[in-house]
């Protein structure tokens, strides 16, 4: 099957995309609103930048009205956002913070999802995420119908629990999910190792 964008309706290609560039790591962003309302919301197109500054992005689109989703218009007014990862025993609350809800209801309080202070920024930790990205703005870049939030990593707080004789976060004990098309998503039980060329 060949997809070529001039051809085919944004639906279709949404749906390829999320269906291939697959399995994607779930960043799980909090926020806090000019008005100090906290938002929690899943983000799957998501991943690192550098290590020199350290930076991760994120991507957050619009709502079906056309106006930015709460994280998006919350990181706008006040520059700051963590990222919380979504183990296993995380995948249902982490879901039901996708729902749309209106700006200026917090999905922590509607979901019953216990938060934390964050250490440097203001938007509250997922108090049971067992790694947690503070982060401030470093850019945002409009893409068409989509938004690339780059941040800043702060700090990165990794609990003990999760770390292994080393001192390094253990994917194991780490249970991280993936999101895949669809309703689908991925455990990290079935890994194997590579060893890279020289
Ligand atoms: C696992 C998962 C991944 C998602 N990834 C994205 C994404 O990368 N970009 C996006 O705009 N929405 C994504 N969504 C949808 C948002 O979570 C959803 O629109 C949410 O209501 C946004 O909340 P907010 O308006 O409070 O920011 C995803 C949903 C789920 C369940």
């Amino acid at each position: 099957m060949l997809m070529d964008p001039s051809t085919t309706s944004s639906s279709r290609l949404y749906y390829a995309m999320i269906a291939c560039i697959a399995p994607r790591p779930i960043a799980w962003v909090s926020t806090i609103s000019g008005k100090g309302v906290t938002n929690l919301a899943p983000f799957s197109f998501f991943n690192g930048v550098a290590s020199e500054p350290p930076t991760l992005l994120f991507c957050p689109g619009f709502k079906d009205d056309g106006t930015p989703k709460d994280t998006l218009r919350n990181i706008e007014e006040t520059r700051e956002f963590v990222v919380n990862v979504v183990p296993y025993s995380l995948a249902q609350a982490m879901n039901a913070t996708s729902a749309s809800l209106d700006h200026g209801i917090s999905e922590f309080e509607t979901c019953g999802i216990e938060s934390a202070p964050g250490m440097k920024v203001r938007p509250p930790r997922v108090a049971k995420s067992p790694v947690h990205f503070e982060c401030k703005l470093y850019d945002l870049i409009r893409v068409g119908s989509g938004n690339i939030v780059i941040g800043e990593i702060l700090l990165i707080d990794i609990d003990d629990s999760v770390l292994d004789a080393k001192g390094k976060p253990d994917p194991e004990k780490l249970d991280l999910i993936g999101r895949m098309g669809g309703a689908t998503y991925s455990r990290t039980t079935g890994r194997f190792d590579l060893r890279r060329p020289d």
